[in-house]
């Protein structure tokens, strides 16, 4: 490629309407890509990344090929590092990048960073395309060298593959992505709460929690409820019932939603925050407010905490006639397409 022409790559974020801590045991999750992107505007450079962000003081010096990504200074740029160390990558490049997600907010601006980067990296180093699939799973996997954290694929796959109108319904385990279209008549709000506090250290305790429960009663994505109470330890015991009662309300608000049937979908969202809250146990007093004040205004269909929790955002989705407007700081966003070149 011509090596001083300035190019363009950019990704949604993303909002889960519903089906949270099910993805890392391959459950059912059902998110949408949304109008707030992370956008890397850059030139191609020989062995080195310079970036500088626009929401952060410090720039990204860095040479190719990267060896360590979890060393990378400053912290942000590790999911850059990430990325351009499973791509192997030789030829680098020099740029910014800006985004209108909030940080540490819940919304994916880490796996919107992760996407943007790998499409850089793989236009600037002529590397053969790669399928949406491909695109997430790699950028799930810099994120855990990025963080140590062992997220699940919704990010970065509701990220990559993204559809103007739609939510995602995707199994966890088959790696099926199955567009739902969104009545338009249905608002979809996020409400950003507080930054995420040891979300880090609270996510891998619960992937591991879910992983001991599996030993009991086999894989979550299969069980029934049935079987859960067959498990002896309280704390395990709740966080399976979390997750196979959430993988069968995904279903069922998917089945609503599709018939446009947004009272159900709104009752499924409001119990999937209860059993986050009393059973996974990663909602706060804050979110639980926030929740409780939206799903009491009139025109509102349900509400909920969205993604790993502990804060972050929660969605909202309501009538377009609901008078959002008292609730504090809900931002109305969009179903769009997927992380692209541009
Ligand atoms: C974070 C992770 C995802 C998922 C959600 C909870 O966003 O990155 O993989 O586990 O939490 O649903």
């Amino acid at each position: 490629m011509n090596m001083s022409a300035e190019v363009k790559a950019r990704s949604p974020g993303r909002v889960n309407l519903i089906g949270d801590h099910t993805d890392y045991t391959g459950g059912m999750v059902l998110p949408m890509a949304i109008d707030r992107y992370t956008t890397i505007t850059a030139k191609p450079l020989e062995a080195a990344i310079h970036l500088t962000s626009e929401d952060q003081p410090d720039k990204l010096n860095c040479e190719l090929p990267i060896v360590e990504p979890a060393s990378t200074v400053p912290a942000w740029g590790r999911y850059v590092t990430g990325v351009a160390h499973l791509l192997q990558v030789t030829r680098g490049l020099s740029g910014s990048v800006s985004t209108t997600l909030p940080l540490g907010g819940g919304l994916s601006s880490s796996a919107a960073l992760e996407l943007s980067t790998a499409l850089m990296l793989r236009l600037i180093n002529e590397l053969p395309n790669l399928t949406s699939l491909e695109l997430a799973q790699l950028c799930r996997r810099a994120e855990h060298l990025a963080t140590g954290v062992p997220c699940g694929i919704m990010d970065q796959l509701a990220c990559a593959s993204g559809v103007a109108g739609s939510a995602l319904l995707i199994d966890c385990h088959s790696l099926l992505v199955s567009p739902i279209e969104i009545p338009h008549d249905v608002n979809i709000y996020v409400q950003f709460v507080a930054h995420r506090q040891l979300a880090s250290s609270a996510y891998s305790d619960r992937v591991a929690q879910c992983a001991q429960a599996e030993q009991h009663i086999g894989p979550l994505r299969l069980a029934e409820v049935g079987s859960v109470r067959n498990i002896a330890d309280d704390i395990l015991r709740r966080r399976a019932l979390h997750v196979v009662s959430e993988n069968d309300r995904v279903r069922r608000a998917t089945v609503a939603l599709a018939l446009q049937d947004m009272a159900t979908f709104g009752l499924l969202m409001n119990e999937s925050h209860q059993s986050l809250r009393d059973n996974f146990e990663v909602s706060t007093p804050q979110m639980d407010e926030a929740v409780r004040n939206a799903q009491q205004t009139p025109g509102v269909f349900g509400a909920r905490m969205t993604g790993g929790g502990f804060g972050g955002c929660i969605v909202i989705v309501a009538d377009a006639t609901a008078n959002v407007h008292s609730i504090e700081g809900a931002m109305l966003v969009k179903p769009v397409g997927a992380a692209e070149v541009i």
